[in-house]
């Protein structure tokens, strides 16, 4: 196990005393919520799904759709050579897939936390700790960029993002990625019943805050809706070329957050956009 592994990160009672609001939060107070939140809660979240996700298979979300299926990258053997950026990597699982694939990806994370889980299961992926919205790389260092629920949900300037990864891939290079399906912002965030009824606006983008008593913000998310996605996507420097709403497959009995089978097989959770670099 690795040294800086051990080390525990200080307790932090931020989240136990954190009121949930609908309030506007620019891009550097998301970010450092953002950090905050994934160092301290980086160990519960890969307890509760690292088994799900794999030490070494890359999975697009809690419907379990695989990488290795649904080739959206491009079909697994084209992938050997390709150099790679995984945005928002957490322990960086989908890159030791594609390493074994053949291709040399990077895994940059804002959290450092969620890249010590990254070293403790180990393999040799460089790991970079960065923000999405200031990528510390040259300009078209990558074949393709991806991410799997990695930061694009929680920026507030989603169209920063996608134009600094459009700066780092080569021209044509495709940048996928997915984030919880818009529609689900106009459901309560339950994975029961109540889970199923309308409650609040699709076109209320105001984010969702969980603050401390201070009014700082300890956890962001934003909501685009799907028209806003697409408009993002093109004004990033991208053309899409699919969207993928993965159907809850019948083998999937597990429930994550929100996302179960109740509510998977009538609503979609995730939405994987699968976009390409214009010239
Ligand atoms: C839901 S996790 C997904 C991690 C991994 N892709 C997975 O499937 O387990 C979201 C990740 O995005 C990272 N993240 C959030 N905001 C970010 C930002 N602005 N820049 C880079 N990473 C960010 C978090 O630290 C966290 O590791």
């Amino acid at each position: 196990m690795n040294q800086e592994y051990e080390h525990e990160v200080p307790s932090d009672s931020a989240e136990e005393e954190a009121e949930a609001t609908r309030r506007d939060a620019g891009d550097a107070e998301s970010s450092r919520a953002s950090r905050g939140w994934w160092d301290r809660n980086a160990d519960e979240y890969q307890n509760d799904h690292g088994s799900f996700l794999g030490d070494d298979r890359f999975v697009w979300g809690p419907e379990g759709l695989e990488e290795a299926e649904a080739g959206l990258l491009g079909p697994p053997a084209s992938l050997k050579g390709l150099d790679v950026l995984e945005i928002g990597a957490g322990a960086a699982q989908c890159s030791r897939w594609l390493a074994a694939q053949g291709a040399r990806p990077v895994a940059l994370d804002l959290s450092h936390r969620q890249l010590q889980h990254a070293l403790r299961i180990g393999g040799d992926v460089p790991l970079v700790e960065a923000d999405a919205g200031d990528l510390p790389f040259k300009d078209g260092s990558f074949d393709l960029a991806c991410s799997a629920y990695g930061a694009v949900p929680f920026v507030a300037d989603p169209v920063k993002v996608f134009r600094e990864v459009r700066r780092v891939l080569r021209p044509g290079g495709r940048w996928v990625f997915s984030v919880t399906h818009p529609i689900r912002w106009a459901f309560p965030d339950e994975p029961g019943p109540e889970g199923l009824s309308i409650a609040a606006s699709y076109f209320d983008r105001t984010p969702y805050v969980e603050q401390d008593e201070q009014g700082r913000a300890v956890y962001v998310e934003h909501h685009r809706t799907i028209g806003d996605r697409v408009r993002d996507v093109v004004a990033g420097g991208f053309r899409l070329l699919d969207l993928v709403e993965p159907e809850w497959p019948e083998w999937n009995s597990q429930e994550w957050g929100g996302w179960s089978p109740l509510r998977g097989n009538l609503i979609p959770g995730t939405a994987i956009f699968v976009c390409e670099r214009t010239e």
